[in-house]
């Protein structure tokens, strides 16, 4: 049985890592107090994503997103969780330096938001500092795959891992995780590798375009409540039309002040009403 809502005991890094193999790992975005509180009940862990800066900022991709950004979005969140584990990203420019300088500016970031893990983008290359951090009690989700702060690197928002290039993200997914990841993001890869990778490893994977074969699913909860009406990834499924709902609120709260008819008597105070 899942247990839900207030009946749910905090989630912790180990819980998260136990899951591998078993009930589907649970995963959305948050990046204010009011959805985290909505989030909270229905997932096991919330990232605090460095995707806040496309959704809540009009940045055009994630690079331009800061330290500063990071720990304002993680107090909100922070605020507003109860049992499932905080996750906070780590923005572009924070972790690639150094071990140290990675060790400095998690620790920072969990020091001032609460949370209680951080998400480091970045395969092979990254198990130096996920083990560096791992090993100084810094629980981190690794990420890998599509990885968005690498999107000039890769030329685009590609698909990751097909043909050929399967090899190296394979060999991404085993160094993070031996290097002591707790999960692993896997991002816009073919759902055969997603899937083999999830067999490999000893892990959680947790994917985002990556297929059900994984053992989560993490999704930016703006895009499946619909926020966006003109963008739609082809992984994304939007479980509601909040933009057009949204809109369609305004257009008549316009309208209605315009004509006069909003505010009406029941909005009106006077003397003696409360
Ligand atoms: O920043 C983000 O939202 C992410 C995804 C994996 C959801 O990294």
């Amino acid at each position: 049985m899942t247990e839900t809502g207030s009946t749910r005991r905090p989630m912790t890094p180990p819980a998260i890592r136990a899951r591998k193999g078993g009930m589907p790992i649970v995963c959305l975005t948050a990046y204010t107090t009011p959805m985290a509180q909505l989030v909270d009940k229905h997932c096991d862990l919330v990232l605090v994503g460095d995707s806040v800066g496309m959704v809540l900022h009009g940045l055009p991709d994630t690079l331009g997103v800061t330290l500063d950004m990071m720990v304002l979005h993680g107090k909100a969140v922070r605020r507003g969780l109860n049992s499932a584990l905080m996750v906070v990203d780590m923005p572009f420019g924070s972790y690639e330096a150094s071990p140290e300088e990675a060790f400095r500016n998690a620790a920072h970031l969990m020091r001032e938001t609460g949370a209680e893990a951080v998400k480091i983008e970045g395969g092979e290359q990254m198990a130096p500092t996920i083990r560096f951090l791992s090993q100084r009690s810094i629980p981190v989700v690794a990420h890998i795959g599509l990885t968005p702060q690498a999107v000039n690197a890769f030329g685009g928002y590609r698909v990751q891992g097909r043909g050929a290039e399967a090899e190296q993200v394979l060999r991404d997914a085993h160094a993070v995780a031996e290097a002591g990841a707790f999960a692993v993001v896997i991002e816009k890869v073919p759902e055969a590798l997603a899937r083999q990778i999830t067999e490999d490893i000893a892990v959680p994977t947790i994917g985002i375009g990556a297929s059900a074969a994984c053992d989560g699913q993490i999704l930016v909860v703006d895009d499946i409540l619909g926020m966006f009406v003109d963008f739609q990834p082809k992984f994304v499924k939007r479980f509601a039309q909040l933009g057009n709902d949204a809109e369609s609120a305004i257009a008549a709260y316009a309208e209605e002040v315009r004509v006069r008819s909003f505010p009406a008597p029941e909005h009106l105070f006077s003397d003696s009403n409360p």
